[in-house]
């Protein structure tokens, strides 16, 4: 059975004419961690709030481990959803200790030794034993990412959401924090839903990703499908940054690979790189060359300039404009084989395996 599952959501704010939620379907299954990936304002933070009962959809069902808690006549009460919240600036009370912080979070029936008990498990299970007395500002901002977290699981939630976790993090901790979320969640078992605008948050740390835009989900897979296979334009943009060009005159050849035409020249590429049946009425569709696809390679049949670049330390990305076309493509190198100095000319290849041709 599915631990959560949304079926036709849709909400609209009072006074908007779009809605920031559209007819959304989505289940998570046990001990699974999906993040909703998607920009700004797509309607995330709105689907979490209305997991956690904060807002009523205009349309639709929510079910927690099976039970309705949102729908025709029923509306739920956050604290009698069995959900865990992990809010973006962690929510901690400064006055309170990391313990009181913990124990506002555990049944109030619990005595007192069983509250201390939970205390130190939920402590240990985020290594922060011995930070009990600590208050919030005597702690780092990834020592308060547990502590939060530690309140999120202290009931045993079905499911725990977190709203941007990584957001107020520096390069360096976000880097810790995402494996030892991930960690943490799969040791105590606890399906999480995590939201997010950063795709390598979502990469690193889920089992499942859903990439959304305006209040729909574009596409949902593992991280491997959504960054090698995207369905559409969109997903293969903003969560793969791949290049996108037309491919014209497609065909089969008698050998079982597809043949086309774009702006790089002629491709020829495996079907297992294709996401749908060419042998159907389909002359053109988009080829998505990922940054990483692509070799500086003086054999290259590609002639480029290179416009500029950025240094991301291992390797560098560099923009160049094609001379057989108008529009500039991305690529990455590895920092050992910088492409050259602005203006200067070169030779490129790419691989074809690490292409996808999608519908247009
Ligand atoms: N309380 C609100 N009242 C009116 N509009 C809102 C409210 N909260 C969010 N919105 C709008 O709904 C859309 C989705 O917002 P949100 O769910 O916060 O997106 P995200 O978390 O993906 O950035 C945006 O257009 C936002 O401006
Ligand atoms: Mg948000």
């Amino acid at each position: 059975m599915a631990v959560l599952e949304l079926n036709n959501i849709t909400k609209t704010y009072s006074g908007k004419d779009k809605p920031a939620v559209a007819d959304l379907s989505f289940t998570l299954e046990n001990e699974e961690i999906v993040t909703l990936l998607g920009p700004s304002g797509c309607g995330k933070t709105t689907i979490l709030r209305m997991i956690a009962g904060f807002i009523r959809p205009d349309r639709g069902e929510i079910y927690i481990s099976g039970e309705k808690v949102a729908g025709r006549g029923i509306m739920k009460s956050p604290e009698k959803r069995n959900i865990g919240m992990m809010f973006q600036d962690y929510a901690l009370f400064p006055h309170l200790t990391v313990r009181q912080n913990i124990i506002f979070g555990l049944e109030k029936k619990l005595s007192r030794e069983e509250q201390q008990e939970r205390v130190e498990k939920l402590l240990k299970m985020v290594g922060l034993e011995g930070y009990q007395n600590q208050y919030p500002h005597q702690l780092s901002g990834g020592q308060q990412q547990r502590v939060a977290l530690s309140r999120a699981l202290s009931r045993n939630p079905a499911v725990v959401l977190m709203d941007e976790p990584f957001s107020s993090l520096d390069e360096r901790m976000r880097g810790v924090m995402r494996r030892e979320i991930r960690e943490i969640l799969q040791k105590s078992k606890t399906p999480a839903i995590i939201v997010s605008h950063d795709r390598e948050d979502a990469f690193s740390l889920s089992d499942r990703l859903a990439v959304m835009q305006s209040g729909r989900i574009e596409q949902t897979g593992t991280p491997r499908e959504i960054f090698s296979r995207p369905k559409n334009r969109f997903v293969a943009e903003f969560a793969s940054r791949s290049n996108l060009v037309e491919l014209s005159a497609l065909q089969n050849t008698d050998d079982g690979q597809i043949r086309g035409h774009c702006l790089l020249g002629e491709v020829c590429l495996s079907p297992s790189c294709c996401g749908f049946n060419t042998s159907q009425e389909c002359r053109s569709a988009l080829l998505a060359i990922r940054p990483d696809a692509f070799e500086i390679d003086p054999e290259g049949e590609i002639k480029a300039e290179i416009i500029d670049y950025i240094y991301y330390g291992s390797f560098v990305e560099a923009r160049l404009k094609v001379e057989t076309s108008c529009e500039d493509i991305t690529i990455n190198a590895h920092l050992d084989r910088v492409p050259g100095q602005p203006g200067e000319r070169i030779q490129l290849s790419f691989r074809e395996e690490s292409c996808w041709i999608l519908t247009g």
